[in-house]
């Protein structure tokens, strides 16, 4: 495998074969797949998990990683085509990301959407710049509308818990929050969802639709794994018989890149905070899903994460384990994608 950025590259067996592994290194460690190996990690944008898990997956298999990001103490870094550098930052990624590539076996890139543009963000401009720079295996930790790993983690929480393919209920449903953020995991999760077999609802007040590009092509793969993707605003229909509600907030698409239309809009929804009431129509078993970070008492009520329901801090694991078998596969051969 020379590139994990989109889990709907990958065949349905491809993506079993990447399970499994990820399964069987979590019973079976094998600390010396990697020996010698080194990751590269350009975080252009914030994190706790990824950066944290990507970093002791390299060391559970017995290789090494290297963080670089803004952050510290480089220089500051220009994304933008064609600008003169005058300005603050000193070295520009056409430079800087061969540099740091050069440095290592297998690299992963960072780099959130702007959210300014719809289209461009559609596009993941930024990320498809870097994504031109490396040569070597590449993996997507985020970008402006792919969060892949976290997809893949999630799909090995769903199978652990035993919660069914075919006639799975998935909702996706937005929730409050007091910051306009990027689509990238709510379009990576009905992909994943709807690739997996399941029955997805995607839970969303007016002007909070995904937009029609990430639905279709969530529609395509529910049609060709047996599964359905549909969207709507009413809370106990798309709840009724659900086994799991995954939460996220994103931006407004319609008043996507308008900072302040945006805010008004959301200040109208606040109520959307998942609370056991949500639950009324749903399966008793239902459980909860989450990305992180959260933010308590906005986006979900503490009794639902401190409760049964929630499998969130599993997520989070398995995102070491997810990664482990993307990484093994790329560079020890231990799957065949
Ligand atoms: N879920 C996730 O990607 O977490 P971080 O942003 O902390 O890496």
């Amino acid at each position: 495998m020379k590139e994990f950025h989109d889990l709907a590259d990958f065949t349905a067996e491809e993506i079993q074969q990447l399970l499994d592994l990820a399964a069987r290194l979590k019973r079976q460690p094998e600390p010396r797949a990697l020996e010698g190996k080194v990751m590269a990690l350009l975080f252009m944008s914030p994190s706790l998990r990824t950066l944290a898990s990507f970093q002791a997956a390299m060391h559970r298999l017995g290789g090494g990683a290297f963080v670089i990001s803004p952050d510290m103490s480089i220089h500051g870094l220009e994304t933008r085509p064609g600008i003169v550098m005058d300005g603050m930052a000193a070295e520009h990624i056409r430079e800087a990301v061969p540099v740091i590539a050069s440095y290592a076996d297998v690299m992963g890139i960072r780099a959130f959407a702007e959210r300014r543009s719809l289209e461009h963000d559609l596009a993941d401009r930024e990320y498809q710049a870097m994504r031109g720079l490396v040569q070597l295996p590449l993996i997507n930790m985020e970008s402006a509308i792919q969060h892949p790993c976290q997809s893949l983690a999630d799909w090995q929480t769903l199978d652990e818990l035993g919660i069914p393919r075919q006639g799975g209920r998935f909702v996706l449903s937005w929730a409050s929050h007091p910051n306009a953020l990027p689509l990238a995991v709510p379009a990576t999760t009905v992909k994943m969802a709807a690739m997996r077999g399941m029955d997805v609802t995607v839970l969303r007040p007016d002007g909070f639709e995904l937009p029609e590009a990430i639905m279709q092509q969530a529609r395509q793969l529910a049609a060709a794994s047996g599964g359905s993707v549909t969207e709507t605003d009413e809370r106990a229909e798309a709840m009724r018989d659900a086994h799991v509600i995954y939460a996220k907030s994103w931006s407004s698409t319609r008043h996507y890149g308008d900072k302040l239309a945006d805010a008004e809009l959301r200040r109208q929804h606040e109520d959307w905070c998942v609370d056991e009431d949500w639950f009324a129509t749903a399966r008793p078993d239902c459980r909860f899903m989450h990305c992180l970070p959260v933010r308590r008492g906005v986006v979900v009520a503490d009794r639902i994460l401190d409760g049964p329901r929630s499998v969130v801090i599993q997520e989070a694991q398995n995102r070491m384990y997810a990664q482990m078998a993307v990484l093994h596969a790329m560079l020890a051969g231990g799957s065949k994608p």
